[in-house]
């Protein structure tokens, strides 16, 4: 397989790295020269991958191609690409709705959304791919777990929940911060952190519990556990969340629909 990525930022080079740490069977990787300091450190590292000053020319030498640019500049790059029959076009872009990516993508009529996170490069973590396709899946289940959404509305539901990633680090930095202010070694502090969530990550991978029951199970009968919950949700703190997660539904909503 030939594949080509239309920007080479954080989300390229961890597929890129992904994919090379699982053996895909990749006979070339063209690049875009954007962003310089990414691509010549992927062609420096990896000899399959080449960089490609020009757009277009990364098309016509690949058989797959994945856009990965910023959501401001994808429409206007698209506009002046021509793309082949027969290419599989993937774009990791979220504001780009499936109507616009076909229009684009035409006479290519194998198009993707994909949503794989920073994680990949260690071949962990969930892809959102729509729609589904025995290929497309089996590459992506190479450095992830794809998720396939059955129709567009339900992708953007998908989405929205890959906007919890920075959230649940930001509650380990705080519960980390919260040892290290109390003088405890920053080292220790990061390892009970890690140990703590890496196991219950374990525990909700393997159970066959729901999640919720998980959730009872692991509080003890006035315990502390229970006790910072309790004062949690009085606080409001998941009614918080819930309500957020609405407006970055609507957010990518109004984006798709555009
Ligand atoms: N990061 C994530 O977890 C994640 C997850 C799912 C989807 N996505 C989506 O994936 C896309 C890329 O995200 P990212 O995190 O990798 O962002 P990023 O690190 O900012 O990368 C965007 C890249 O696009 C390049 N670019 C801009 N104009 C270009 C052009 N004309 N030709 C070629 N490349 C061009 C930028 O280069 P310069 O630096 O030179 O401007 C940059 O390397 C976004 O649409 C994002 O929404 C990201």
């Amino acid at each position: 397989m030939k594949i080509g990525f239309i920007g080479t930022g954080k989300i390229t080079t961890s597929v890129i790295t992904g994919l090379f740490r699982s053996k895909a069977n990749l006979k070339q990787i063209l690049i875009s020269e954007r962003s310089k300091k990414n691509s010549r450190a992927l062609a420096k590292r990896l000899k399959q991958v080449k960089v490609v000053k020009d757009n277009q020319e990364i098309i016509n030498r690949s058989n797959w191609v994945v856009l990965a640019v910023v959501p401001t500049v994808a429409k206007k790059i698209l506009q002046d690409l021509k793309f082949k029959k027969g290419q599989t076009v993937i774009s990791f872009v979220s504001t780009l709705n499936m109507k616009d990516l076909r229009r684009f993508a035409s006479p290519a009529t194998l198009v993707f959304k994909a949503a794989p996170l920073p994680m990949v490069e260690s071949k962990l973590g969930p892809i959102v791919l729509y729609p589904s396709n025995n290929k497309v899946n089996a590459l992506f289940n190479k450095i992830g777990t794809v998720i396939n959404a059955k129709n567009e509305k339900e992708n953007n539901y998908l989405w929205t929940l890959t906007a919890g990633m920075a959230t649940y680090l930001e509650l380990c930095a705080t519960l980390e911060n919260w040892l290290v202010q109390r003088k405890v070694n920053t080292t220790k502090a990061k390892r009970l952190v890690t140990s703590l969530v890496f196991g219950l990550s374990h525990t909700l991978l393997l159970s066959k519990q729901d999640t919720r029951s998980l959730v009872k199970e692991y509080q003890t009968k006035k315990g502390i556990n229970e006790e910072l919950l309790l004062r949690l949700k009085k606080d409001k703190v998941f009614d918080k969340i819930n309500k957020n997660l609405n407006t970055i539904f609507a957010r990518i909503k109004k984006a798709n629909d555009q």
